[in-house]
């Protein structure tokens, strides 16, 4: 759902807007100061609407385990089919003879999520993990 653009201006100081500038540039040959912004923007509404527990999150759990601890891929497995109506995907990597790779795309509840996150990542023999989720009214429903 794409909105009409509208124009306004800011009064700001100089040398914030030149630091600014800068670090936009290295953004690449394309990168301009309205669309850096408007970024800026979006991650301020999405991180506000984060604050709300009952809002639907979309985003993904990443962890990275050792296969041979005894029980874990057990845990692990009983901990998903728990929450399952959370999970829309799984992606599973074998990194190397011990060390395991899993992505899940998730979708709920921003609390439903994060205690999924939790219960994996907190698992004794989950050697790395990390959530990374934005509210779905700022990624999908937003628009440009
Ligand atoms: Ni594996």
């Amino acid at each position: 759902m794409a909105s009409d653009l509208v124009r306004f201006s800011v009064a700001i100081p100089e040398t914030l807007l030149d630091a600014f500038d800068e670090r936009t540039s290295r953004r690449g040959l394309h990168a301009n100061r309205s669309e850096a912004i408007r970024d800026l923007m979006r991650e301020q509404l999405a991180e506000q609407d984060m604050d709300d527990p009952d809002a639907e999150v979309v985003g993904s759990i990443t962890m990275v385990y050792d296969h041979h601890v005894v029980g874990l891929s057990g845990a692990l497995d009983q901990i998903q089919h728990d929450h399952m109506t959370q999970i829309v995907s799984t992606m599973h990597v074998h990194l190397d003879h011990h060390s395991c790779l899993e992505v899940l795309a998730v979708r709920g509840a921003g609390r439903s999520v994060r205690e999924l996150a939790d219960l994996l990542l907190g698992t004794k023999g989950v050697r790395y993990g990390c959530l990374a989720a934005v509210a779905s009214t700022s990624a999908i429903e937003a628009g440009h």
